[in-house]
């Protein structure tokens, strides 16, 4: 049973140790493979320019408030999102349903890890390619798109690295958030932030630099229509990590004194930079090496093997960027697992370690059909699509934004108001207005229009 707590209790899962940890850690959960390898390749699908004027879009009328809304809920229930949701649901009087939005949003967090895990899988294969390529070891097989291939025709070689990337972020939630995250982030994000910028270098070198920011930042509107769209909201729910209670699970770890506003602008103001600045790294190599033979998921792994090839010293810059990128996924990886995580520790016998386990162990099974899925199933299509495919396009392009507009009319119209505006006492009445605008009306209905234009309804 849960007691009945003041707005002062902590949470009993530990805390971050100051408003710099939360920034980093929520940084660390945003900035992932969302951005450096989704974000370039889904661009690639959608067309370029009006797929990034939605996205940017996004961010900013959703994407910030529903960050605010999650720390602001998390931080008032100091539970696991789950019990937070419950406890909030409670004190305004309100169904207990709503706890369901957490329940729901635990089980996102597997789907989506999924297939996180395998991705993040490759850049581990690759760290090791560059690794024995550096001692003198010839390990790149002909061009960047074979050695690709080869990597994706062996289920054994993909589980193997994804196995051993999933392994490692179940051991840093065993251990408990605080510890071993908060420092690997604090240096290692800057480092991949400077890496991400020489490699923007080598593309401004290239000769193809220009075109990349036409690509991306002139909207050809003819281009739109309710997939593109729908694409685009999915992205930015993805890439924010949105719509599935992880930011609400950090969120009940926030000391009382940070403001919430200011923090949510600075996190989603990091990710999109490092979404744009890998934009720009990877399009100059696309356009001087041809976009057909590289678009869909291998888009990274097969572009910037072929700049890696070419630059000086570009073994090494391979390697410290295939490194750095599996750090940036296993910073998020880690929100995925937390939310399922700190459930089970509050709910059941089974202590932390135990917990992330069991969770860690589902997100395994599910997985071996996203590994099968670029082998001996990728002929299996279900609408389409293969496992892997679907999994990737339910729950990151309709599970999160319907996640998101469950938790927006949850904080706009159900939760009392006293709750939420105490959690936002240091913003400005104005600007308070604008967000209960944004997070009563604009993101519900808007994520709505979405659906329904997605869905040919409109
Ligand atoms: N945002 C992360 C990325 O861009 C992935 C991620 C972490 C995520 N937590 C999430 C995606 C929650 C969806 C929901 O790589």
């Amino acid at each position: 049973m849960l007691k009945t707590q003041t707005t002062e209790q902590i949470s009993g899962h530990g805390m971050w140790s100051s408003k710099l940890a939360f920034i980093l850690a929520a940084t660390g959960a945003a900035v992932g493979l969302g951005n450096i390898w989704r974000f370039p390749y889904v661009t690639a699908e959608n067309g370029g320019g009006a797929f990034v004027l939605i996205y940017l879009g996004c961010i900013a009328l959703v994407g910030i408030p529903l960050l605010m809304t999650e720390i602001l809920l998390g931080r008032a229930g100091r539970h696991s999102p789950i019990n937070s949701l419950l406890q909030l649901a409670r004190r305004s009087n309100a169904s207990r349903t709503w706890s369901g939005v957490g329940v729901i949003g635990a089980l996102v967090g597997v789907l989506v890890l999924s297939f996180y895990f395998v991705v993040a899988g490759w850049t581990l294969a690759y760290v090791w390619t560059y690794a024995v390529e550096l001692v003198g070891s010839h390990a790149f097989q002909d061009t960047p798109q074979a050695h690709f291939d080869a990597l994706l025709a062996s289920p054994a070689r993909l589980l193997f690295w994804s196995s051993l990337f999933l392994a490692v972020s179940v051991g840093v939630v065993a251990m408990g958030v605080e510890k071993g995250l908060e420092g690997s982030v604090r240096l290692l994000m800057p480092l991949l932030f400077g890496l991400l910028l020489i490699m923007v270098g080598y593309g401004m070198a290239s000769g193809h630099f220009l075109q990349s920011v036409v690509y991306l930042f002139e909207p050809d509107f003819s281009a739109i229509n309710g997939n593109v769209i729908l694409q685009a909201v999915g992205q930015a729910f993805f890439s924010l990590s949105l719509g599935m209670t992880g930011i609400m699970a950090y969120g009940a770890y926030v000391p009382r004194d940070m403001h919430i506003g200011k923090t949510a602008a600075i996190i989603a103001l990091a990710d999109t930079s490092v979404a744009i600045l890998a934009g720009l790294a990877i399009f100059p190599i696309v356009f001087a090496f041809g976009l057909e033979s590289t678009g869909g998921p291998g888009l990274i792994f097969v572009t910037l093997p072929h700049a890696f090839a070419a630059m000086e010293f570009g073994n090494l810059y391979a390697l410290a960027f295939f490194t750095l990128l599996a750090v940036a996924a296993w910073t998020s990886a880690i929100s995925l697992l937390e939310p399922a995580t700190a459930y089970l520790v509050e709910r059941t016998s089974f202590n932390r370690p135990v917990s992330v386990l069991i969770i860690g162990g589902s997100t395994w099974l599910l997985g071996i059909g996203s590994v099968l899925s670029f082998n001996y199933w990728s002929e299996f299509l279900l609408w389409g699509k293969n496992f892997q495919e679907l999994i990737e396009y339910v729950s990151t392009n309709i599970m999160l934004p319907a996640g998101g507009l469950l938790i927006a009319v949850f904080a706009g119209w159900i939760v009392s108001r006293v709750i939420v505006r105490e959690q936002l006492a240091d913003m400005n009445d104005d600007l308070y207005q604008v967000w209960r605008v944004l997070i009563r009306f604009v993101v519900p209905i808007a994520v709505l229009l979405v659906f329904l234009v997605a869905a040919g309804l409109i």
